[in-house]
Protein backbone atom coordinates (compact mmCIF):
# COMPACT_ATOMS: atom_id res chain seq x y z
CA UNK A 1 0.00 0.00 0.00
CA UNK A 2 1.53 3.36 -1.01
CA UNK A 3 0.76 6.80 0.69
CA UNK A 4 -1.61 7.96 -1.58
CA UNK A 5 -3.78 4.78 -1.16
CA UNK A 6 -3.71 5.14 2.73
CA UNK A 7 -5.04 8.59 2.68
CA UNK A 8 -7.67 8.20 0.59
CA UNK A 9 -11.20 6.61 1.05
CA UNK A 10 -11.12 2.78 0.84
CA UNK A 11 -14.08 2.59 -0.96
CA UNK A 12 -15.68 4.52 -4.13
CA UNK A 13 -17.15 8.09 -2.69
CA UNK A 14 -20.93 8.00 -3.27
CA UNK A 15 -20.65 11.61 -4.47
CA UNK A 16 -17.39 11.09 -7.39
CA UNK A 17 -14.89 8.48 -8.69
CA UNK A 18 -12.58 11.42 -7.51
CA UNK A 19 -10.07 10.19 -5.22
CA UNK A 20 -10.98 11.59 -2.26
CA UNK A 21 -9.02 12.27 1.01
CA UNK A 22 -10.31 10.53 4.29
CA UNK A 23 -7.38 11.26 6.80
CA UNK A 24 -7.13 15.28 7.06
CA UNK A 25 -4.39 14.91 9.99
CA UNK A 26 -2.41 12.50 8.01
CA UNK A 27 -2.47 14.88 4.87
CA UNK A 28 -1.35 18.01 6.67
CA UNK A 29 1.39 16.16 8.01
CA UNK A 30 2.25 14.40 4.19
CA UNK A 31 2.17 18.08 3.11
CA UNK A 32 4.48 19.35 5.64
CA UNK A 33 7.04 16.95 5.20
CA UNK A 34 6.54 16.42 1.38
CA UNK A 35 6.93 20.60 0.60
CA UNK A 36 10.20 20.30 2.85
CA UNK A 37 9.18 23.68 4.80
CA UNK A 38 8.24 25.61 1.85
CA UNK A 39 4.96 25.20 2.28
CA UNK A 40 3.58 28.45 3.69
CA UNK A 41 5.62 30.23 1.08
CA UNK A 42 4.38 28.58 -1.86
CA UNK A 43 0.50 28.79 -1.14
CA UNK A 44 1.16 32.58 0.09
CA UNK A 45 2.56 32.40 -3.53
CA UNK A 46 -0.31 31.02 -4.98
CA UNK A 47 -2.92 33.09 -2.92
CA UNK A 48 -1.50 36.20 -4.79
CA UNK A 49 -1.24 34.40 -8.34
CA UNK A 50 -5.17 33.93 -7.76
CA UNK A 51 -5.38 37.18 -7.75
CA UNK A 52 -7.55 37.67 -4.86
CA UNK A 53 -8.76 41.14 -3.99
CA UNK A 54 -10.84 42.81 -1.25
CA UNK A 55 -13.89 42.55 -1.29
CA UNK A 56 -13.97 39.33 -4.09
CA UNK A 57 -16.23 36.20 -3.80
CA UNK A 58 -13.79 33.51 -4.19
CA UNK A 59 -14.78 29.52 -5.26
CA UNK A 60 -11.67 27.06 -4.17
CA UNK A 61 -12.37 23.35 -5.58
CA UNK A 62 -11.16 20.30 -4.07
CA UNK A 63 -10.08 22.48 -0.79
CA UNK A 64 -9.38 19.78 1.34
CA UNK A 65 -8.12 20.64 4.69
CA UNK A 66 -8.15 24.79 3.41
CA UNK A 67 -4.47 25.73 3.35
CA UNK A 68 -4.97 27.82 0.27
CA UNK A 69 -8.14 28.67 1.45
CA UNK A 70 -7.62 30.54 4.87
CA UNK A 71 -4.30 32.53 2.54
CA UNK A 72 -7.20 33.42 0.57
CA UNK A 73 -9.84 34.51 3.42
CA UNK A 74 -6.59 37.17 4.07
CA UNK A 75 -6.87 38.55 0.71
CA UNK A 76 -10.37 39.31 0.49
CA UNK A 77 -10.39 40.63 3.87
CA UNK A 78 -14.12 41.09 5.68
CA UNK A 79 -15.69 42.50 2.98
CA UNK A 80 -14.82 39.55 0.82
CA UNK A 81 -16.05 35.87 1.32
CA UNK A 82 -14.66 32.67 0.29
CA UNK A 83 -16.11 29.04 -0.14
CA UNK A 84 -13.75 25.81 0.03
CA UNK A 85 -15.70 22.82 -1.61
CA UNK A 86 -14.83 19.14 -1.47
CA UNK A 87 -16.72 15.57 -1.54
CA UNK A 88 -14.62 14.27 1.45
CA UNK A 89 -16.57 15.18 4.77
CA UNK A 90 -13.52 14.43 7.08
CA UNK A 91 -11.24 17.36 5.07
CA UNK A 92 -14.37 19.80 5.38
CA UNK A 93 -14.67 19.20 9.52
CA UNK A 94 -10.71 19.67 9.84
CA UNK A 95 -10.91 22.94 7.61
CA UNK A 96 -13.89 24.59 9.75
CA UNK A 97 -12.28 23.53 12.64
CA UNK A 98 -8.58 25.68 11.37
CA UNK A 99 -10.58 28.42 10.62
CA UNK A 100 -10.95 31.75 12.67
CA UNK A 101 -12.56 33.94 9.52
CA UNK A 102 -16.26 34.28 9.53
CA UNK A 103 -16.06 34.92 5.86
CA UNK A 104 -14.70 31.87 5.10
CA UNK A 105 -16.90 28.71 4.89
CA UNK A 106 -16.82 25.41 3.77
CA UNK A 107 -19.24 22.65 2.28
CA UNK A 108 -19.40 19.40 0.56
CA UNK A 109 -19.29 19.56 -2.85
CA UNK A 110 -17.95 17.57 -6.23
CA UNK A 111 -15.53 19.78 -8.65
CA UNK A 112 -17.36 18.65 -11.46
CA UNK A 113 -21.44 19.46 -10.54
CA UNK A 114 -20.69 22.58 -8.84
CA UNK A 115 -24.44 24.00 -6.71
CA UNK A 116 -23.31 27.34 -7.08
CA UNK A 117 -25.94 29.92 -9.50
CA UNK A 118 -23.85 31.16 -12.86
CA UNK A 119 -21.67 33.39 -12.45
CA UNK A 120 -21.55 33.98 -8.62
CA UNK A 121 -17.93 34.78 -7.70
CA UNK A 122 -14.97 37.09 -9.37
CA UNK A 123 -12.49 34.16 -8.64
CA UNK A 124 -11.96 30.13 -8.60
CA UNK A 125 -8.63 28.63 -7.38
CA UNK A 126 -8.31 25.22 -7.61
CA UNK A 127 -4.90 23.50 -5.93
CA UNK A 128 -4.15 19.99 -6.24
CA UNK A 129 -7.37 18.74 -7.29
CA UNK A 130 -7.26 18.05 -11.15
CA UNK A 131 -5.57 15.32 -11.12
CA UNK A 132 -7.74 13.35 -8.46
CA UNK A 133 -10.47 13.65 -11.07
CA UNK A 134 -11.00 10.73 -13.57
CA UNK A 135 -9.61 12.29 -16.85
CA UNK A 136 -13.15 12.31 -18.66
CA UNK A 137 -14.18 14.68 -15.55
CA UNK A 138 -11.46 17.28 -15.71
CA UNK A 139 -13.10 18.78 -18.77
CA UNK A 140 -16.56 18.48 -16.72
CA UNK A 141 -15.28 20.60 -13.91
CA UNK A 142 -12.82 23.33 -15.77
CA UNK A 143 -16.72 24.20 -17.88
CA UNK A 144 -17.88 24.34 -14.40
CA UNK A 145 -15.57 26.86 -13.02
CA UNK A 146 -16.26 28.71 -16.09
CA UNK A 147 -19.76 28.70 -15.75
CA UNK A 148 -20.15 29.84 -11.77
CA UNK A 149 -17.45 32.97 -12.48
CA UNK A 150 -18.67 35.97 -13.71
CA UNK A 151 -17.73 37.40 -16.99
CA UNK A 152 -13.92 38.97 -16.44
CA UNK A 153 -13.96 36.32 -13.20
CA UNK A 154 -10.13 35.14 -12.78
CA UNK A 155 -9.05 31.65 -12.65
CA UNK A 156 -5.76 30.27 -10.99
CA UNK A 157 -5.32 26.54 -11.34
CA UNK A 158 -2.06 24.49 -9.66
CA UNK A 159 -1.50 21.23 -9.78
CA UNK A 160 1.83 18.64 -9.45
CA UNK A 161 4.54 19.48 -11.39
CA UNK A 162 5.74 15.68 -11.59
CA UNK A 163 9.81 15.98 -12.46
CA UNK A 164 11.55 14.64 -15.15
CA UNK A 165 14.39 12.85 -13.70
CA UNK A 166 13.94 8.92 -13.20
CA UNK A 167 15.39 8.87 -10.20
CA UNK A 168 13.07 10.83 -8.28
CA UNK A 169 9.86 9.79 -10.60
CA UNK A 170 10.68 6.35 -9.59
CA UNK A 171 10.48 7.22 -5.56
CA UNK A 172 6.79 9.09 -6.00
CA UNK A 173 5.82 6.69 -7.69
CA UNK A 174 6.54 4.41 -5.11
CA UNK A 175 5.41 6.62 -2.38
CA UNK A 176 2.71 8.47 -3.96
CA UNK A 177 1.31 5.81 -6.52
CA UNK A 178 1.30 6.30 -10.31
CA UNK A 179 -1.30 8.37 -10.21
CA UNK A 180 0.64 11.70 -9.39
CA UNK A 181 3.62 11.06 -11.77
CA UNK A 182 1.70 10.11 -14.23
CA UNK A 183 -0.69 13.49 -14.42
CA UNK A 184 0.34 15.64 -17.37
CA UNK A 185 0.70 19.34 -16.14
CA UNK A 186 1.21 20.50 -19.04
CA UNK A 187 -2.15 19.32 -20.70
CA UNK A 188 -3.46 22.04 -18.12
CA UNK A 189 -3.15 24.78 -21.12
CA UNK A 190 -5.38 23.09 -22.83
CA UNK A 191 -8.05 22.03 -20.67
CA UNK A 192 -8.52 25.86 -19.78
CA UNK A 193 -8.84 27.33 -23.05
CA UNK A 194 -10.92 24.55 -24.02
CA UNK A 195 -13.74 25.30 -20.90
CA UNK A 196 -13.49 28.86 -22.55
CA UNK A 197 -11.24 30.98 -20.76
CA UNK A 198 -8.25 33.44 -21.87
CA UNK A 199 -5.16 31.90 -20.60
CA UNK A 200 -3.46 35.01 -19.34
CA UNK A 201 -0.20 33.35 -17.27
CA UNK A 202 1.94 30.20 -16.08
CA UNK A 203 4.68 29.09 -13.91
CA UNK A 204 6.31 27.09 -11.34
CA UNK A 205 6.03 27.66 -8.12
CA UNK A 206 8.37 25.64 -6.06
CA UNK A 207 9.21 22.56 -5.14
CA UNK A 208 6.37 20.92 -7.13
CA UNK A 209 3.79 23.12 -8.61
CA UNK A 210 2.46 24.57 -11.76
CA UNK A 211 -0.16 27.11 -12.28
CA UNK A 212 -1.79 28.55 -14.82
CA UNK A 213 -4.13 31.34 -14.69
CA UNK A 214 -7.20 32.43 -17.21
CA UNK A 215 -9.96 34.83 -17.42
CA UNK A 216 -13.34 34.47 -18.14
CA UNK A 217 -14.12 36.52 -21.50
CA UNK A 218 -16.37 39.54 -20.96
CA UNK A 219 -18.05 38.02 -24.07
CA UNK A 220 -18.10 34.25 -25.05
C1 LIG B 1 -4.32 16.67 -2.86
S1 LIG B 1 -5.79 17.30 -2.15
C2 LIG B 1 -5.54 19.06 -2.31
C3 LIG B 1 -6.20 19.81 -1.22
C4 LIG B 1 -5.89 21.31 -1.19
N1 LIG B 1 -6.41 21.99 -2.35
C5 LIG B 1 -4.42 21.56 -1.06
O1 LIG B 1 -3.81 22.17 -1.94
O2 LIG B 1 -3.86 21.13 -0.02
C6 LIG B 1 -7.02 16.99 -3.40
C7 LIG B 1 -8.43 17.20 -2.90
O3 LIG B 1 -9.33 17.00 -4.00
C8 LIG B 1 -10.50 16.43 -3.44
N2 LIG B 1 -11.36 15.83 -4.49
C9 LIG B 1 -11.44 14.56 -4.91
N3 LIG B 1 -12.42 14.43 -5.83
C10 LIG B 1 -12.95 15.66 -6.00
C11 LIG B 1 -14.01 16.17 -6.80
N4 LIG B 1 -14.71 15.38 -7.63
N5 LIG B 1 -14.30 17.49 -6.71
C12 LIG B 1 -13.60 18.31 -5.88
N6 LIG B 1 -12.59 17.87 -5.10
C13 LIG B 1 -12.27 16.57 -5.16
C14 LIG B 1 -9.97 15.44 -2.42
O4 LIG B 1 -10.94 15.03 -1.47
C15 LIG B 1 -8.82 16.23 -1.81
O5 LIG B 1 -9.22 16.93 -0.64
Amino acid sequence: MNLGQLLQHGRPHPDTPGLTIAHARAYELCGAVCFGGMRPRAYARLARLSGARPGDRVLDVGCGTGYLTRRIAKAVGPTGSVLGIDPSAEVIAYARDKTREPHCAYEAGVGEALSAPDGSFDVVVSCLAVHHLPEDLRPVALREMYRVLRPGGRLMIADFRAPRTRPVRHVIAAVTGHVMVDYRVDLLDGLIAGAGFDVRGRGDVRPWLRYVQGVRPEKP
